[in-house]
């Protein structure tokens, strides 16, 4: 994306608000209440901001905000789009080149997952360790793509805190495809061959941007249904937002613990 385009953003950002942190979130589908536990915050709409993609996909609210943890400063992208919403991956990723352009140095990706292991049940939070990028496409410029881009002490360093706090975080790899139809059962029991441990729509373009870009990168699902024939039931969006609501309080109690030791 043109360098002029994120200079111009963040110019008119920084008119609307003192929009500048070191640690940055996005926030996934029904999962953008955590702006509800910052302090002092200073809300812009993503729509003021030159070049920001707009989500049309329900549980994403859309504004950027700044506010404190605590006394710790913080840039929330609360929503996000999706490649199949029509966006290019450029647009995509966008975001996080603003957040950077903010002065963010770390960034917590956040999403609502499908897990695919019986033994990961929803309402779960599952940090992750690695990405399987199955969407056919990558903003990966170099030729080879790192093994992987989440940094084993920050990933061990995360597990401490939530073993500290006794919220229960699983651990495992991630499978980001298009969408934005949910799987087939037959295409779940192929993941699994693939040791893919959850599904999602997201994440994976935006890690592998922030990683290129030079960012430390922690991503967090929140487990919010069985993926498709994990169970012998369908599933549909309201049971993704459902959870997404129960596991508020330990989503933004390790959220705020992360924050907290990564500022340190
Ligand atoms: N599949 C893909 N994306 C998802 C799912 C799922 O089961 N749940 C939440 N996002």
């Amino acid at each position: 994306m043109a360098d002029k385009m994120i200079n111009d953003a963040v110019a008119k950002i920084r008119t609307k608000g003192p929009f500048k942190a070191e640690i940055a979130l996005v926030l996934g589908s029904g999962l953008g209440n955590f702006v509800e536990t910052l302090d002092q915050t200073t809300r812009l709409s993503f729509s003021e901001i030159p070049g920001f993609p707009i989500s049309t996909v329900e549980g994403h609210s859309g504004e950027l905000v700044h506010g404190y943890l605590g006394d710790v400063p913080v840039l929330v992208n609360s929503g996000r789009v999706h490649f199949y919403e029509g966006y290019s991956l450029e647009q995509v990723v966008y975001p996080i080149h603003i957040l950077q352009a903010l002065g963010a140095k770390t960034i917590i990706l956040t999403n609502a997952a499908g897990s695919i292991r019986k033994d990961f049940p929803p309402g779960d939070l599952m940090l992750i360790d690695h990405l399987l990028n199955l969407t056919g496409h990558s903003v990966y410029q170099d030729n080879q793509e790192p093994e992987s881009i989440f940094d084993p002490q920050i990933l061990k360093r995360a597990s401490q805190i939530a073993e500290n706090e006794s919220i229960l975080l699983k651990v495992g790899s991630y499978a980001g495809l298009n969408g934005p139809s949910y799987e087939t059962p037959a295409e779940i029991r192929f993941l699994r061959l693939k040791q893919a441990d959850a599904v999602g729509m997201s994440t994976v373009h935006e890690s592998m941007a922030a990683f290129q870009a030079g960012m430390q990168v922690l991503g967090i699902s929140c487990l919010t249904n069985y993926a498709a024939g994990i169970l012998d039931q369908p599933l549909n969006h309201e049971e993704v937002m459902e959870t997404g609501r129960r596991v508020r309080e330990d989503f933004a109690k390790l959220l705020t613990k992360l924050v907290h030791s990564l500022a340190t």
